[in-house]
């Protein structure tokens, strides 16, 4: 019998839903190919499309948003980028302060877009964490006492799951008269998402991680004189972010949001309690096991074990060999395993946090893929720890 495959990287990606490809199809094809810049009846087809879409995503986000609010991207990479980067320059121009404030433990789209902006002639600031992940808000204070053209931080962490206090950040910035950008990227249809009660300026989303295909996304701009656009080129989507649009990309990403919002709560409940499961499994067979960030706020579908005595390269390379399929924050770089920035941030001890893992649940996992992965690991894990003993005697 072929092995059976067991996927816990849905944080990493998500298959294509069936209703998404279906809603593309017609897109994709020769039906609706037209430009939706045209004028004639092919353009009007897929602008009448596309149109739907923004209607759609903007009802979703809890009727906080306007559909002309929606500005499509090729990603979450690219609507990070957009907003970092986008408010900086924008500020600038203005004459206002060439400054962005983001916190520690962002995904890199958003901190390899501050370290842009300091590149520019601007400036990075670096909101710390505390041990959950929350950041620090004396250290918000100050930066939005010396200034700063949009704070950025993530609404659920990718690595750790952690939940921001979004609502209240976003409170503080608004006081202030900043721009305030939250990544909810992996909160999106995990958590309950809505702008009418999260006052942010932007807000970012991606529809690979929620059934749509990769390379489409969406930046939300309340405050279209917040930002400025990266790319250049015609005048599609308000000059923001020119280029032709991704018409069957953006049909996906409508659909995929209209079902993850409709299912959020299921969604959560069902992958909560297999997430519960998961962990107290993998206590009970590797009993030293830490779950990092457990006492913290956190997403149904983020589980990130700490396995010590391993190494999370070596764990990988084992676990796929048996057909399991996870992820670890951390980076292998001139051949060291380093431990993540986010467990860095939060304080985990670095021979822990090159020992973690992120396990990370779909609407696809049930309660067998649990079982796989606890029949396998605790020979996996002896096995790494052998090896690590020898390699470090
Ligand atoms: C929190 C977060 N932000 C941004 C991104 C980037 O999104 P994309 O892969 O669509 O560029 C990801 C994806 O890994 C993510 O998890």
């Amino acid at each position: 019998m072929p092995k059976r495959l067991v996927y816990l990287d849905n944080a990493a990606t998500t298959p294509v839903r069936a209703e998404v490809l279906e809603a593309m199809l017609p897109y994709l094809g020769r039906d609706v190919f037209g430009n939706p810049s045209s004028a004639h009846r092919f353009g009007r087809a897929a602008r009448a499309g596309l149109e739907e879409a923004k209607r759609t995503i903007a009802e979703a986000l809890g009727g906080g948003a306007e559909p002309g609010q929606v500005i499509f991207t090729s990603g979450g990479t690219e609507a990070d980028n957009l907003a970092v980067i986008g408010c900086a320059l924008a500020a600038r121009e203005r004459g206002g302060p060439f400054r962005v404030a983001v916190s520690a433990i962002e995904h890199k789209a958003v901190l390899a877009a501050a370290h842009a902006v300091a590149r520019l002639g601007g400036e990075e600031i670096v909101l710390p964490v505390d041990a959950c992940g929350a950041v620090m808000e004396d250290a918000l204070a100050a930066a939005l006492e010396r200034g700063v053209a949009v704070v950025s931080v993530m609404w659920v962490n990718n690595e750790v799951g952690v939940v921001q206090p979004v609502a209240r950040l976003a409170a503080r910035c608004r006081a202030a008269g900043v721009p305030f950008h939250v990544d909810a990227v992996q909160a999106f249809g995990k958590i309950p998402v809505s702008l009418a009660e999260v006052d942010c300026t932007l807000l970012t989303i991606s529809g690979h991680k929620i059934g749509a295909p990769k390379g489409i996304g969406a930046l939300i701009v309340r405050d279209r004189h917040a930002v400025e656009a990266i790319i250049h080129g015609g005048g599609q989507q308000f000059g923001i972010r020119p280029g032709t649009e991704n018409v069957p990309g953006i049909i996906g990403l409508g659909k995929a949001v209209e079902l993850a919002a409709r299912e959020q709560a299921d969604f959560a409940r069902r992958v909560a309690a297999l997430r519960d499961e998961l962990e107290r499994r993998v206590l009970a067979v590797v009993p030293d096991a830490v779950v990092n960030a457990v006492q913290a706020a956190r997403a149904p579908h983020v589980s990130n074990v700490s396995l010590p005595g391993t190494d999370s390269e070596a764990l990988l390379m084992h676990l796929d060999l048996a057909g399991i399929a996870c992820s670890s924050g951390s980076a292998c770089s001139t051949g060291a395993v380093e431990p993540s920035h986010v467990l860095t941030a939060m304080g985990v001890p670095a021979e822990l946090g090159v020992a973690a893992l992120r396990f990370s649940l779909g609407r696809d996992n049930t309660a067998e893929d649990v079982e796989g992965l606890i029949a396998a690991l605790p020979k996996i894990v002896e096995k790494v720890r052998a090896l690590s003993a020898v390699l470090h005697r």
